[in-house]
């Protein structure tokens, strides 16, 4: 028997309700219309836009949105007996787009989003919701904006034990990295040049403290290690602390400094983590500029899987919504997060202060005599041994910088060691701490 059927009856088109129409929301609008006869070929059916919200109603969005029913009130969205996907742009973990979420599939329509922060804090609910009303819920757009990481793990790499997965998961910090790289400019001069270009908010706490990276990684470790959804056990650090000597003290070890989300399933649990890395010059995530994404995620057959494109911006955000209405409107969906939520595991957190690697250690000192005696005493107090020691001369403004790369050795030692040191009248301001990753 031939496994492509003989053509039947055109199936109906599927009707999709868009909430939130502002970066990511026009990008959609504009790529469904754009694409439209391509769309409707590859999901053997057309994907109507029927109904829109969003705040303002008058609020000019540089697109016509006049042939699309307005709704003032999302819920009017889910309650229409002419939308099957609610496809959700509008933000944040709680508020309007939680409750539109679980009434979109509360009500068994489908539910796209681009919302990593509520998947990464109320992702198993959700998921498990979708489930009890047999409904698919989407979220490629949420990691990684346009790299189809989701959809590449879920379904290419789904036969493999996957080992560890990691990346830069954040392209704002990944543009001001790279402007202090090539500029040699300070972190605060990088910020105003990603905010001038529109890559950072006016506020970029998400961004520069690790919060959004650590969203990202902790949806990644779930579909990578089948593991519950558990955003309390990532940490993060961000790239606040960073000063232009560590991108040059990087260069000059073979490094460069990248934001990495780095999540790992051993023998102790599970380890996540968000925080600026020294990554060898010759990897694959040395070489990702700007705002660019990247994903590394390591499979028993099939090996390390690099992943490199925009993760964020209006095209390839809705590039990667518009593929998961595609998905629905082939009926191609399954289980959110690859395994029904009672099959995830509860991992535990793995002990990160048993980690073992090396380490690159930057500390701004007062200039006397006295101070690097101090420094070496307290790394041989807390057992962590020194490979090298670099002081340039180089002036900060409170004091001179020194840098230490350590022997690999537990993470617990050098934390001892800065808890040493924290207490010193001689060392000005926070070190910086960075693992020296081997990859
Ligand atoms: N921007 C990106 O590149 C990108 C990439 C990946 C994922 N995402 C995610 O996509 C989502 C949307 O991001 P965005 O950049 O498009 O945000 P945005 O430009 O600020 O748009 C948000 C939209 O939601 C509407 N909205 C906000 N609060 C609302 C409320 N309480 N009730 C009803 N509507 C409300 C706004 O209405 P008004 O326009 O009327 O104010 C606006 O249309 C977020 O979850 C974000 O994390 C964004």
């Amino acid at each position: 028997m031939s496994p492509h059927p003989a053509p039947t009856a055109p199936r109906p088109p599927l009707r999709v309700a868009l909430a939130g129409i502002g970066v990511v929301g026009g990008g959609v609008v504009r790529l469904l219309e754009a694409n439209r006869e391509l769309i409707a070929r590859r999901a053997g059916r057309s994907v109507e836009i029927v109904a829109v919200s969003a705040r303002d109603r008058h609020k000019d969005r540089g697109i016509d949105l006049t042939r699309y029913r307005w709704e003032d009130d999302m819920d009017a969205l889910v309650a229409a007996d002419d939308v099957d996907v609610v496809v959700e742009m509008i933000g944040g973990a709680d508020g309007s787009a939680l409750t539109l979420a679980r009434h979109a599939l509360g009500a068994g329509k489908a539910l796209v989003t681009a919302n990593k922060a509520m998947i990464a804090h109320h992702g198993l609910d959700l998921a498990r919701l979708a489930e009890e009303r047999d409904t698919p819920l989407k979220y490629e757009a949420a990691v990684a904006g346009g790299i189809p990481v989701i959809k590449a793990i879920r379904e290419g790499a789904s036969a493999n034990e996957i080992a560890r997965v990691y990346g830069i998961l954040n392209g704002t910090c990944n543009y001001i990295l790279t402007q202090m790289e090539r500029n040699g400019a300070s972190f605060a001069e990088a910020l105003g040049a990603a905010q001038a270009e529109g890559y950072a908010e006016a506020d970029p706490t998400f961004d520069v403290d690790g919060i959004d990276a650590a969203h990202k990684l902790s949806i990644l470790a779930a579909l990578c290690f089948g593991t519950r959804l558990d955003i309390g056990a990532v940490t993060a650090n961000g790239i606040r602390n960073l000063i232009a000597a560590d991108i040059r003290e990087a260069e000059a070890l073979g490094h460069r400094v990248r934001l990495i989300g780095m999540a790992e399933r051993n023998e102790s649990g599970l380890y996540q983590h968000v925080q600026p890395c020294l990554v060898p010059a010759d990897h694959p995530l040395a070489y990702v500029p700007g705002a660019l994404n990247a994903v590394v995620a390591e499979g028993n057959f099939v090996g390390r899987l690099f992943f490199e494109g925009a993760g964020a911006g209006a095209g390839p955000t809705a590039s990667a919504i518009v593929a998961d209405i595609i998905d629905i409107a082939r009926d191609e969906y399954g289980p959110a997060f690859a395994m029904p939520v009672d099959s995830l595991d509860a991992a535990p957190v793995a002990d990160a202060g048993a980690r073992v690697g090396k380490h690159y250690v930057r500390l701004i000192v007062e200039d006397r005599i006295g101070v690097l005696a101090e420094i070496a005493t307290a790394m041989r107090d807390a057992g962590v041994s020194i490979e090298s020691f670099i002081q340039r001369g180089t002036d900060e403004e409170d004091g001179v910088v020194i840098v230490l790369v350590t022997h690999a050795g537990p993470a617990r030692a050098i934390d001892a060691a800065l808890a040493i040191l924290a207490k010193s009248d001689h060392v000005v301001g926070a070190p910086m701490l960075m693992p020296i990753l081997a990859l």
